[in-house]
């Protein structure tokens, strides 16, 4: 397993955009970015950028079709590794147009990284110069608001409802798991939990495992949180933001906006791969 690519430093740069949630969109989530991140400045050579060029045309064009593709072109130094997927629930046309907007964020705001993570709501895409396939990496950023305080009641069973969400993840077929629960008086709490689909599943069980042990302290408190990670990401909010009708939310609609409203996001803390780089997988 190759481990340099933690070793080297990162910068992480998350949009202003992120700090503000509006609740314009009916169902309150919509493929905003939420961050970026890339490795220190290199010059890359002209071969890296047409190699990286007919990698982010593959992903875009095949990206729909089930939701998670890798490519990889070139040879050597110039070689590049990319890899996009979408949250499970989107469709195909949100897909290519979310890891278009992802591509068109790599190209406009970082330039001359060729190590570079880029997520959306909806998705995540990343390349790189060395091949990152099926490797868990543990940079994590945690997402919640800074008001929208839980009942006290029923912050143990949200905790407990994610960690089974966790749990269940990575034996489904694409291993990403969603569900709803019933808080009574206090309405429903829904989760998400997906892994990257290159990962094994014992590995997409340590990344959402280690996901909530290193954030349950700081979200658990709160009606909505989202925690996005390199390998694997978590939603959890008190309405229904994955599209899927088949669950049905008896809150309804008056309460989408519910805890999220334009209110000032909070980035709890990022945990930095490199930080990570000697502990062993
Ligand atoms: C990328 O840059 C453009 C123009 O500089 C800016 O409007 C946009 O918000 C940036 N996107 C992100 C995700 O930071
Ligand atoms: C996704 O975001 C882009 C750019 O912000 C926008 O043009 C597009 O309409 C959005 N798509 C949906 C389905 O909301
Ligand atoms: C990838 O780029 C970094 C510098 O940004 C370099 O140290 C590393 O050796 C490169 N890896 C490969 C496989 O070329
Ligand atoms: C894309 O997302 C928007 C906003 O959630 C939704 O209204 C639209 O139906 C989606 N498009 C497709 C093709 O599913
Ligand atoms: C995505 O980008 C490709 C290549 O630039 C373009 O052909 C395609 O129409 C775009 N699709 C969407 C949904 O934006
Ligand atoms: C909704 O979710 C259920 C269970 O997760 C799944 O079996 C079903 O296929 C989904 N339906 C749609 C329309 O996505």
């Amino acid at each position: 397993m190759k481990t340099s690519q933690s070793k080297r430093s990162k910068f992480l740069i998350l949009a202003v955009s992120i700090f503000l949630l509006s609740c314009t969109h009916s169902n309150g989530d919509i493929n905003e970015s939420k961050g970026y991140q890339f490795s220190d400045n290199t010059a890359l050579s002209d071969k890296f950028k047409s190699n990286l060029n007919n990698v982010f045309n593959s992903l875009s064009s095949n990206v729909a079709a089930n939701g998670f593709y890798k490519s990889t072109f070139g040879k050597n130094s110039d070689k590049v590794y990319g890899l996009a997927q979408c949250r499970a629930d989107i469709s195909p046309a949100n897909c290519t147009n979310c890891i278009n907007e992802s591509i068109n964020v790599a190209l406009q705001n970082i330039s001359n990284s060729n190590s570079v993570e880029v997520w959306f709501t909806w998705c995540f895409l990343r390349y790189s110069n060395e091949s990152f396939f099926g490797v868990w990496e543990k940079g994590s950023m945690g997402v919640t608001t800074d008001t929208g305080f839980d009942d006290a009641a029923v912050v143990p069973k949200g905790v407990a409802f994610m960690s089974g969400i966790a749990s269940m993840a990575p034996n489904k077929p694409r291993m990403v798991e969603m569900s709803v629960l019933d808080v009574g008086q206090s309405g429903k709490r829904y989760g998400m939990a997906q892994c990257r689909r290159d990962l094994s599943r014992s590995d997409c069980g340590k990344c959402l495992d280690d996901q909530l042990m290193s954030f349950t302290y700081s979200v658990e408190d709160k009606r909505g949180w989202e925690i996005y990670g390199m390998s694997c990401s978590m939603w959890y909010h008190d309405f229904q933001f994955y599209s899927n009708i088949s669950i049905t939310a008896s809150a309804g609609g008056g309460k989408l906006c519910h805890g999220i409203t334009a209110v000032s996001m909070t980035i709890l803390s990022f945990i930095l791969t490199f930080l990570l780089a000697f502990r062993d997988l």
